[in-house]
């Protein structure tokens, strides 16, 4: 496996590769990889004939209180469980390079980018899709893999490659969860055994949304205030928003129909948590 840090050599060496004919697929992440990562990359690895995973812990994307200073930095870990799946190329680029002192080019999405996640992190969207739109035209993949854990993100990015015309295939690999249901994510570092029991209830909530759903219920605000009530009764949470929206263009679903998916936000003591399902109603006519 090879690191590559500059952007000039990536660039470059994305240009050979395409012109030998391989496939790239590529993989950004913001390394501190756990297991959720890796099932992205093992996806990556069936998809293309060269992985490609990026590492960049993305300032844009954070908020001026956000935790950026503190979001784990774990390469030589991260780089050691790269090589042991046979990734062939981490691309790890700095911050100087990639935002240079006189940068000054966004891209944001609108409408999606404020909505949901957007209403509490309101620049986080314009980070996200300006740094994926430098990585996809850096690392130039045939195949893009996001999880479905960040599914706002994954909305978002699938509307720009359409909007932009970007000539990549995005594929969306799904959540990965402890065996208590515990969506895996990097700032589950920040939880203490105590802290990741009480953070269950996030999908717990989903859980009963779902039984709600397949014991009949259709009416959407029904639904949220029976995962609100269960959340709030749990120590230390403080909810962000619960969404049911459909998977196009984020509008918020009423009458419960066809594919939707039910996300929230919830704060855990300091920490904050994102978690969702999809479900599909097949025809109900
Ligand atoms: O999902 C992430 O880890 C990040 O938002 C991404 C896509 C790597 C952009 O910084």
């Amino acid at each position: 496996m090879k690191t590559v840090k500059s952007l000039k050599s990536m660039q470059r060496l994305a240009g050979r590769l395409k012109c030998e004919g391989k496939k790239i697929a590529f993989v950004p992440t913001m390394g501190a990889l756990h297991e959720g990562h890796l099932a992205l990359i093992r996806k990556a690895k069936k998809l293309g004939d060269v992985t490609v995973v990026s590492i960049f812990v993305n300032p844009a994307q954070f908020g001026p209180s956000e935790d950026f200073s503190k979001y784990p930095r774990t390469f030589k870990e991260d780089r050691r469980r790269l090589r042991d799946l046979k990734v062939d190329y981490v691309f790890y680029p700095d911050r100087e390079s990639t935002y240079p002192p006189d940068y000054e080019t966004y891209v944001n999405l609108e409408k999606m980018s404020k909505v949901l996640e957007g209403q509490f992190r309101p620049i986080h969207f314009r980070g996200v899709a300006t740094i994926v739109t430098k990585l996809l035209n850096i690392v130039q993949p045939d195949i893009a893999v996001f999880g479905q854990k960040d599914y706002q993100q994954s909305v978002i990015i699938k509307k720009m490659v359409r909007d932009l015309n970007l000539p990549v295939k995005i594929v969306i690999g799904k959540t990965v969860r402890e065996e208590s249901g515990l969506a895996l994510s990097s700032r589950n570092k920040y939880l203490d055994e105590e802290q990741k029991k009480r953070a269950t209830v996030l999908y717990k909530s989903l859980m009963h949304a779902r039984d709600m759903i397949r014991n009949g219920e259709r009416n959407a605000s029904k639904i949220k205030r029976s995962m609100r009530l269960m959340i709030d009764r749990m120590a230390g949470t403080k909810i962000d928003y619960i969404a049911i929206t459909d998977d196009e263009r984020l509008e918020q679903v009423r009458r419960l129909s066809g594919k939707f998916t039910i996300s929230l936000a919830v704060w855990l003591d300091e920490v904050r948590l994102i978690d969702n399902i999809s479900v599909f109603l097949g025809d109900e006519k």
